[in-house]
């Protein structure tokens, strides 16, 4: 079987608490999640949305995603409650050339689940799962207007190795600066 498929079926899914003792299940996400994703993403408030990669508001870019759902390229973990996605957390790799060693994430949690410990378990989350396909570096690329994320990297060890100045145009076209904090897995 499948390395990375054996490793997901191990470890999902997976009940975790939060700090205020409520029960969230974490699981990569499936195809037949794209409305609830899109729901996730439609709640996030604007100021969270803009310096994002992409679009999360428009269906048309989850849509997209669940089509070319593809763990070995971007996998994708979500916390779920009650039934509702209330966070997700993406490892983006690929295992050829000079990035093989390499993985990005992207982290988002659910406005009223915030400051529970929800982003800092799914960040740690991902970080085994990386470390477990022998992944050496992750980065995280942030704008400095997501201050949270900032704290949440500084956090678990992740340094700002660059700042790339006027580098994001947000959404609302406003340019602003591009901040890259890495790990070292192995350290
Ligand atoms: C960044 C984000 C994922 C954090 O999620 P979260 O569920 O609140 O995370 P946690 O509760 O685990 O908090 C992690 C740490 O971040 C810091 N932090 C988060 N929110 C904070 C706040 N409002 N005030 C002060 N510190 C805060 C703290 O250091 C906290 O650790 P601590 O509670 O042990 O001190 C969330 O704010 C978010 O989704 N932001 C928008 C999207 C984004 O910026 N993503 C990152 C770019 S990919």
């Amino acid at each position: 079987m499948d390395k990375l498929v054996e490793l997901l079926i191990k470890r999902y899914p997976k009940k975790v608490l939060l700090d205020d003792k409520s029960e969230i299940m974490f699981r990569p996400l499936r195809k037949d999640d794209e409305k609830s994703l899109a729901e996730f993403f439609s709640n996030l408030p604007l100021k969270d949305r803009v310096c994002l990669k992409e679009d999360v508001a428009d269906p048309k870019v989850i849509e997209n995603w669940i089509v070319n759902l593809d763990y070995d390229s971007v996998l994708p973990i979500v916390a779920v409650a009650e039934g509702r996605i209330v966070g997700d957390a993406t490892l983006h790799f690929s295992p050829i050339g000079w990035t093989k060693h390499q993985g990005e994430i992207r982290i988002t949690t659910d406005i009223n689940y915030r400051v529970k410990g929800l982003g800092t378990r799914l960040t740690v989350d991902i970080m085994d799962i990386a470390k477990e396909l022998g992944l050496e570096q992750l980065s995280l690329e942030i704008s400095p207007e997501l201050q949270e994320a900032f704290l949440l990297c500084q956090k678990l060890g992740f340094k700002q190795e660059a700042v790339l100045k006027g580098f994001i145009v947000d959404l609302e076209g406003n340019e602003t600066d591009l901040v890259l904090m890495v790990k070292h897995l192995n350290e």
